[in-house]
């Protein structure tokens, strides 16, 4: 586990996503997590789309399905789940910006209407065994207690119940360089507490009592995200005064997390950093 040399609490993670909210959603979008390239061809929106295809399919989802989303951003995922699998999702997330921003995003009428809470995961309040399908898509990796993050995701599934994590890795036994110039920096500058290798989520899920049926290395297909995130970047500071500003502001606590752009869109080409896809169930 790859871990950064100086280590914070949640209230520092909700920090980094309240300040950098404008720029998450203008570079990006309201779906915070990276694509998933087949073609290559295909836009953000598409690739975006993608990866949520695959979860869904991974949670084998049916229509009516309680679901939990670990670390929901601006609920974006949990309003894609209602609409195309008619779930009753749950989502949960640190930052005070994103959760009133879930809230004023209206539901369709025809889907069920997400419930938004903002709430640790690691001391949420959901009940034992209520959930058909937990997913965290890129939130483990934030969590100081990784083990007590699975053991969580354990304990409210029901037994069956079906779990996705999709998380950004270290790759296996990284050399020290790529540890001291692309993954240690991309933990700090990134409010991340750790990065794992696929070998240790596999391990950690393990250990906490669940069964990990799939474990995909996909960083090849989800790589491009972090170079358009670099091109667009470069773009605006080229051409909006704000992003420039944003950057010589010293008050500014989250700025540095520029310079993580460029070690992200890095550390995928040199192997250094991957990106998984894990899922399975809860026995009894
Ligand atoms: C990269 S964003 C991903 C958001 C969302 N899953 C998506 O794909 O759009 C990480 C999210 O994890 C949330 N998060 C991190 N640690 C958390 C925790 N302990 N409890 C709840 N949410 C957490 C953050 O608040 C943020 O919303």
């Amino acid at each position: 586990m790859i871990v950064p040399t100086k280590s914070w609490q949640a209230d520092t993670v909700a920090h980094h996503y309240d300040e950098l909210d404008l720029f998450y959603r203008e570079l990006w979008g309201e779906h915070l997590h990276h694509g998933l390239w087949h073609a290559g061809a295909e836009t953000v929106t598409e690739a975006t789309l993608r990866l949520l295809n695959v979860v869904a399919a991974h949670a084998r989802l049916r229509p009516g399905q309680t679901v939990y989303d670990a670390g929901s951003g601006y609920g974006a995922t949990a309003r894609w789940l209602a609409t195309h699998h008619s779930a009753n999702v749950t989502a949960l997330t640190l930052s005070p910006v994103q959760y009133r921003y879930a809230q004023t995003v209206p539901a369709l009428p025809s889907a069920p209407k997400p419930r938004y809470l903002l709430e640790d995961w690691l001391s949420n309040t959901l009940p034992d065994r209520s959930a058909d399908v937990v997913v965290a898509i890129e939130s483990t990796e934030h969590m100081v207690d990784l083990a007590g993050c699975f053991a969580q995701i354990r304990r409210v599934l029901r037994p069956g119940g079906r779990f996705v994590v999709c998380a950004w890795l270290a790759c296996e036994a990284p050399k020290a360089w790529e540890v001291r110039l692309l993954l240690e920096p991309i933990c700090r500058e990134g409010r991340l507490a750790g990065l794992g290798s696929l070998s240790e989520y596999q391990a950690g899920l393990q250990g906490a009592g669940l069964v990990v049926e799939g474990s995909d290395d996909v960083s090849r297909q989800v790589r491009r995200t972090w170079d358009l995130v670099l091109y667009r970047l470069i773009a605006k500071l080229a051409t909006d005064r704000r992003y420039r500003r944003y950057l010589l502001d010293a008050r500014q606590r989250e700025r540095l997390f520029v310079w993580s752009t460029l070690r992200l869109a890095l550390a995928y080409r040199t192997g250094s950093l991957r990106y998984g896809i894990l899922s399975g169930y809860r026995e009894a």
